[in-house]
């Protein structure tokens, strides 16, 4: 079996480094908010080249917190609208509309998977008080007509980086892009912890201590509770595990991209269209993304030939029960990405000989 994710020889490549994490974590008896939380925020900044990181629970938390943070501070209202991309993960919309905004879906593009930004400046009225891009599969979602758009209507800027770690614009890394930038790391993520685990980076001092005080119940000083917070803290074994891994995300990174290449280069059959090909740096290939007409039965085919794959996602958020009120809504090309989209094997782990029988079987499909 050709494995979509195998976590088990993902964790064997550095499973010696891990042990020794873990242990001094263990030796430690400090389990919460210690030292692995403080390296681990310092490392990550660092490396996403932000003033600032506040480790969290989950990538939820993440995206939650940062709008609350933004409530805290004055910046957002009940009932202001933030634009984002209609074809995301559900983890995006419900940050917005678990802190009482209103989410403005935009249809991305067929070519780049990404919300559309043409589409973007049609979307703002008077109410709408930020973007949120979301990398979504690990392709950069930003351009610098964003960023013009965004100072000319004075709209914050956050980004949804749960699957592009390590992904850059010009050379800045996502996460650096905008105001804000919520991580995930979530296992099977670019940059996965040993559970659930996310983070938020941002240049704003004021916006980052609101975070951290709002993800510890709402507190700054022991005992003492300013805001009417959550907890939503990152285990010291994650933090330790993640500052391991952070060493080898570039490297890992890469090896995605080769895969990629070769897939580009070799997956030939006229029944299966591949998204627009982008430089290495504006894509880190948390998913390889395929589209075919016939997707269930290409699917169907590809596990009798024991290649694993899986729909990402096979529902989108204006279709989903817990959004009722959207169900009627039409957004064709979000549709279109649901009903033919399929994820083939890609991750760091996998040989020269898997990517080729992956490759043999998507050509097979008649
Ligand atoms: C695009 C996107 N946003 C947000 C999330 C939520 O992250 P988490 O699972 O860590 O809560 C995920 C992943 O699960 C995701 O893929």
């Amino acid at each position: 079996m050709v494995k979509l994710l195998d976590l088990q020889k993902i964790t064997a490549m550095h499973r010696d480094e891990y042990d020794m994490a873990i242990r001094s974590v263990l030796d430690a008896g400090w389990f919460l908010q210690g030292h692995a939380n403080q390296q681990f925020e310092s490392d990550y900044a660092q490396y996403v080249g932000t003033n600032h990181c506040v480790a969290v629970a989950n990538g939820l938390d993440a995206l939650k917190l940062i709008i609350r943070g933004y409530k805290e501070l004055g910046v957002f209202h009940d009932g202001d609208e933030i634009i984002v991309p209609a074809n995301t993960y559900i983890a995006t919309i419900l940050a917005i509309t678990d802190n009482n905004l209103v989410p403005v879906l935009v249809e991305p593009t067929w070519e780049y998977l990404e919300i559309d930004i043409d589409k973007v400046e049609e979307a703002i009225t008077p109410k709408t008080r930020g973007i949120m891009i979301v990398h979504l599969y690990g392709r950069i979602a930003y351009n610098d007509l964003l960023g013009e758009i965004c100072q000319k209507h004075g709209l914050k800027l956050m980004e949804d980086c749960a699957q592009s770690h390590g992904c850059q614009w010009k050379g800045r890394k996502t996460g650096a892009l905008g105001d804000a930038a919520a991580h995930s790391f979530y296992p099977g993520k670019n940059l996965g912890a040993v559970g659930d685990a996310g983070a938020v980076t941002t240049d704003d001092k004021e916006l980052a201590a609101v975070i951290r005080a709002l993800a510890n119940y709402g507190s700054q000083k022991k005992y003492v509770f300013r805001y009417v917070g959550m907890n939503s803290r990152m285990s010291e074994i994650d933090a330790a595990v993640l500052d391991v891994k952070l060493k080898y995300l570039d490297e890992d990174n890469r090896r995605r991209q080769q895969l990629a290449a070769y897939y580009y280069k070799s997956i030939d059959n006229p029944l299966i269209t591949l998204p627009q090909q982008l430089n290495d740096e504006n894509n880190v290939y948390h998913q390889f993304p395929i589209f075919c007409e016939r997707r269930d039965e290409l699917q169907a085919f590809l596990t009798e030939h024991s290649i694993q794959t899986l729909i990402h996602y096979p529902i989108p958020p204006h279709k989903q029960e817990c959004y009722k009120e959207w169900n009627d809504r039409s957004y064709p090309i979000t549709e279109k990405i649901h009903q033919q989209e399929l994820s083939i094997p890609m991750n760091q782990v996998i040989t020269e000989e898997e990517a080729q029988e992956v490759v043999k079987w998507l050509n097979a499909f008649l």
